[in-house]
């Protein structure tokens, strides 16, 4: 479907999570390879384990698709156990990186402020960050799920200057869709993602975040893909359970296009 209303350009992103060794990696990329139709209008970004990052870099290196990670530390590098630095991303052909996805947050302590911290690091070394904002079912049932979103933005995205805004993109993951199979209905995603749009006009002005893409993530399918991407401010999807699926993978893709 083409949306010719749009200027933004279209970004597909598959969170493979905590999935795939090396072989089933390099299994899923063969497959979507042999699906996929001709993608270079949109942008298609895998972001598998960290363990797969270097074999799938490889197998897209002659296609229009990128690859990203799904978390990385703020320092350069030093003794930090465990974590991955920019630069080390960088090294295996990463082109973007998620930062606070619910699950960061949620299960390991991911707070606005460190994904602030990395942003920072991210669009320092070139990196494109995907920035996850989105409120938990008690937030959207109890409290102003509006005013928790809009500080996630404005924290998350503090102190970056106006010029470097249009790299970043900011997936809206309402927390009740992820993983549930109850996605947002599209009137409800684009509600937020206008709101989200009206914080990042705030943060950077209206040249600049008009640029700026918002995904939608949680629960996003086959048969809900085309209606989610033709909202107005829905510019792509960040997809989980479904980019685990070549087939699956290759028709939300295709809704993109
Ligand atoms: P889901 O996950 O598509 O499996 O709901 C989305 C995400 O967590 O990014």
């Amino acid at each position: 479907m083409k949306h010719l209303m749009k200027t933004r350009r279209t970004i597909i992103a598959g969170n493979w999570k905590m999935f795939k060794t090396v072989n089933e990696a390099e299994a899923l990329v063969k497959g979507l390879l042999l699906e996929l139709p001709d993608v270079s209008s949109i942008d298609v970004v895998l972001c598998p384990p960290f363990t797969a990052l270097s074999r799938v870099a490889d197998l897209v290196s002659n296609t229009s698709i990128r690859v990203g990670a799904q978390d990385m530390h703020w320092e350069k590098e030093g003794a930090f156990t465990g974590e991955i630095s920019a630069t080390m991303l960088r090294d295996v052909y990463c082109r973007y990186v998620i930062l606070g996805h619910s699950e960061r947050r949620q299960l390991f302590g991911e707070t606005n402020e460190s994904v602030n911290r990395k942003a920072k690091a991210a669009l320092s070394a070139s990196l494109r960050p995907i920035v996850c904002v989105g409120e938990t079912l008690d937030e959207r049932e109890k409290k102003d799920f509006r005013a928790i979103i809009t500080r996630q933005v404005k924290e998350s995205l503090a102190g970056i200057p106006a010029e470097q805004a249009e790299e970043i993109v900011v997936a809206y993951e309402p927390v009740w869709a992820i993983g549930t199979g109850r996605n947002a209905t599209p009137a409800q995603a684009q509600e937020v993602h206008a709101l989200i749009r009206t914080s990042l006009v705030a943060l950077f002005g209206d040249k600049y975040a008009g640029n700026m893409r918002i995904q939608y993530g949680g629960s996003v399918k086959p048969n809900n893909a085309a209606e989610l991407l033709g909202q107005p401010d829905i510019d792509g999807a960040l997809v989980g359970g479904a980019s685990l699926e070549a087939r699956a993978f290759t028709a939300i893709i295709k809704a993109g296009l």
